[in-house]
């Protein structure tokens, strides 16, 4: 794939074409100087302008540095292309303030009201020790080497500033954020994005997605809020269930994804049609029907997230599911009554459990080679 576009007005890997892997990981700050922390946004912005254009992470490369130095690139991608790698960079509430409500470097009057913490939802089993963190890291490319290798190289340039909270690795995307993709498919085996937010979605991404002047705070024009989940699915448990009662839950078919009553995937749900049995053909617990903006006062979604496997669970069972992924301008407004929604009526909750949650400013754009992430912050 060609090298994705590093600078611009938004940070890459939002819309731009969703590639097959992730590497999703957060960081706590573990410095109090606040110049260290500005330091490694620099050398990190300037690192991934080398490794998205398909370059070693420093200008001396794997090979080239002093044979006594350890390398300016850990090498595992030398031999590979750019694969599309993007690198999405956001910030937690917990870089503002503390557990203690005390500034940690100067920024809590900079700090989103966006960020407010999430609630806690019904059913929800959120570990902490997966959840939360100072900064995110969101690296996505069609190699899962490519992904490894640029969040292996930030760490280590990160090293004395930043250490890893959490991370996981996702296969397979499990969205569309392009018209010119196609559908792919989720461990439930159904097709999944088809009614995402998309590049082509024009003034809906300015209403929906980025923030805007007047939103507040102005360093974060043009950049968007991201909601993570790592949603665990009991695939067993599923894997039992009838395919009529598979579709009844999620409002689709498992075949072309057509919403139940239709025949073709992009065809509108028709949330009135009616079966032979007087009950709606999108039931009123079914997932699309929850989830879709007409009954969530307008409020969309643009989901980017990855199915995982983290091997089994010691029970025989796979460790499998969903690293749930969506950006939106405003959290509070956007995934919060969605899932609260999801969470109460969704027939879906029989077969999956939220174990992690995260939530981060994600900045707008790196605009220029003297530009860095987090400038309008710092
Ligand atoms: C739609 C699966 C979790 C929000 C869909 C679709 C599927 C699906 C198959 C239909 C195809 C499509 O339009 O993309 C799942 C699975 C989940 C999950 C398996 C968990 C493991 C969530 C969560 C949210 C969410 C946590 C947000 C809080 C949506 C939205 C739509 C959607 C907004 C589009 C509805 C529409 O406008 O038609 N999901 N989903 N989903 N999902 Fe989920």
């Amino acid at each position: 794939a060609d090298p994705v576009t590093f600078y611009g007005r938004h940070q890459a890997g939002i819309v731009t074409p969703m590639q097959d892997h992730l590497h999703f990981v957060a960081f706590d700050v573990i410095t109090s100087k606040r110049s260290a922390l500005v330091e490694m946004l620099q050398n990190w912005t300037a690192a991934t302008a080398r490794m998205t254009a398909g370059k070693d992470a420093g200008a001396l490369g794997a090979l080239g540095g002093p044979a006594y130095a350890p390398p300016e690139d850990t090498g595992e991608a030398l031999d590979l292309p750019a694969a599309g790698l993007t690198v999405t960079v956001g910030f937690g509430a917990s870089l503002f303030r503390d557990a203690l409500g005390r500034d940690r470097f100067g920024l809590a009057a900079r700090s989103p009201a966006a960020l407010a913490e999430l609630p806690k939802f019904p059913g929800d089993t959120i570990e902490p020790a997966i959840s939360g963190g100072d900064l995110c890291v969101q690296a996505c490319a069609n190699d899962p080497q490519v992904a490894v290798h640029a969040v292996r190289n930030l760490a280590r340039l990160g090293m004395g500033v930043v250490s890893v909270r959490w991370s996981q690795l996702g296969f397979g995307r499990t969205s569309v954020t392009s018209r010119s993709q196609a559908t792919p498919r989720n461990l439930f085996g159904f097709k999944d994005g088809t009614n995402n937010l998309k590049a082509e979605d024009g003034a809906v991404l300015d209403e929906q997605l980025w923030v805007r002047p007047g939103d507040g705070p102005d360093w974060m024009v043009g950049g968007s809020y991201l909601v993570s989940r790592k949603i665990r699915m009991l695939i067993e448990t599923w894997d039992r269930t009838s395919l009529a009662e598979q579709e009844a839950i999620v409002g689709r078919s498992k075949g072309v994804g057509a919403p139940l009553g239709r025949s073709d995937e992009h065809d509108e749900p028709d949330f009135e049609v009616k079966g032979d049995d007087g009950e709606p053909m999108i039931l009123e617990t079914a997932h699309v029907r929850l989830a879709h903006h007409t009954h969530n006062g307008g409020a969309r979604l643009l989901r980017r997230g990855y199915n995982f496997v983290d091997g089994s669970d010691g029970l025989g069972r796979l460790n499998a599911g969903l690293f749930f992924i969506s950006y939106q301008r405003d959290p509070h407004r956007q995934f919060v009554p969605i899932q609260q929604q999801l969470a109460r009526q969704d027939t879906m909750n029989e077969y999956i459990r939220h174990v992690s949650s995260g939530l981060f400013a994600v900045p707008p754009g790196v605009t220029a080679a003297d530009d860095h992430w987090g400038r309008s912050l710092f």
